[in-house]
């Protein structure tokens, strides 16, 4: 296999600011319960006219742009995304198209959570062979659009954005070096869209009953993400040949700042080396690790030569990690 590393990333948040007082005019809330139990103070929704691969295609742009790669030259596009544009066609086909990526092949990856983590192992995999050269693997969601704004346990948690990285092949010994990803389907119903698919297909009642809606328990969410998310990360880095004290930078899942502060105790790694920036962004789902990881480069946060993991969790239930070397 070739060695791949991440040769560009890029992000887009939608402009339009939602505050946690702001969610007060939909539902009985506050500030302080959002910002004690999430960390989150605030998050961007889209306009009306903005659906995900809109988003998809801004911080796609933004990538290629920062790995210096024309569009025509995209080989492939893998989109991480748990709420498409549409049920079917995959919104990576209709983001392909936006770009004018004409000689890409593209399909959607729909993980929750996780799907950046997965889409970012599969894109590695992929361009590692001989098939695709400049691979783009993009993280984007409007949650907003699936969320039940009178839901307060869940409404208040997420917002929109998306992310995106150019994988191609880099030096040896730089680069993508290790994934670990899992699945547990017995946990399917702790994160869910209950109607509209083909197990309960929309009809007026699951409209009423709001089915049609993201469902959460959030309960279920904290007890398996605490221990996903630094099982997952220890693996990884043992697979990579690393110690965990060799980790310079950790670009969690912008879930909820309290999973991170106890997943980073549990591993005995001080909060310093998580990326987070959750307060300004509430969680983006399958977004959240690239618009991180991007946003993390842009601060100077993660240096050349950088020993990086991104870890994702969530629906599904599903969760992994990654690991590289930062070499640009
Ligand atoms: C959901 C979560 C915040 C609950 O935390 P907790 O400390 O167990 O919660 P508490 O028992 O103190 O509070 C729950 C109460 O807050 C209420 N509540 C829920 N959402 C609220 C909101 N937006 N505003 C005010 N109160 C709210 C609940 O109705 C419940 O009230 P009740 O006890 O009267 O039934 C916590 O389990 C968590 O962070 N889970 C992970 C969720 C997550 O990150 N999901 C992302 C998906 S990857």
């Amino acid at each position: 296999m070739k060695p791949i590393g991440i040769a560009g990333t890029g992000s887009h948040v939608a402009p339009k600011v939602m505050t946690n007082k702001d969610w007060l005019k939909h539902v009985e809330t506050s500030d302080e319960w959002i910002y004690t139990k999430t960390g989150i103070r605030e998050r961007r929704i889209a306009e009306p006219e903005v659906a995900t691969s809109d988003l998809a295609v801004e911080a796609a742009k933004k990538a290629l742009t920062d790995a210096k790669v024309k569009v025509e030259d995209v080989g492939l596009i893998v989109l991480a995304t748990s709420s498409p544009d549409v049920p079917l066609s995959a919104t990576a086909c209709i983001v392909q198209h936006k770009l004018g990526a004409k000689n890409a092949a593209a399909f959607d990856v729909n993980n929750v959570c996780s799907g950046f983590v997965y889409g970012l192992d599969i894109g590695w995999k992929m361009a590692a062979g001989d098939s695709y050269k400049n691979v783009l693997v993009i993280g984007a969601e409007t949650y907003s659009r699936i969320l039940n704004w009178k839901d307060r346990t869940t409404c208040v948690f997420f917002g929109d954005g998306a992310g995106a990285v150019v994988l191609n092949e880099c030096k040896p010994g730089s680069g993508l070096l290790a994934s670990t990803l899992y699945a547990d389907g017995s946990g399917h119903k702790v994160i869910e869209i209950p109607a509209g698919g083909t197990r309960m297909h929309t009809t007026h009642e699951t409209l009423d009953k709001g089915l049609n809606y993201f469902f959460m328990d959030g309960k279920a969410v904290w007890d398996f993400a605490t221990v996903k998310f630094p099982e997952s990360v220890r693996e990884v880095v043992a697979k990579a040949g690393h110690k965990l004290e060799d980790v310079d930078v950790i670009i969690p899942h912008q879930s909820n700042v309290n999973i991170i502060k106890k997943s980073m105790e549990v591993l005995g790694l001080p909060m310093e080396k998580a990326y987070c920036h959750i307060h300004k962004y509430g969680n983006m789902a399958g977004a959240s690790v690239p618009v991180a990881l991007d946003e993390a480069i842009k601060e100077g946060k993660v240096m050349k030569g950088d020993l990086v993991v991104t870890c994702g969790y969530g629906g599904g239930l599903a969760w992994g990690a990654n690991v590289f070397i930062w070499d640009k």
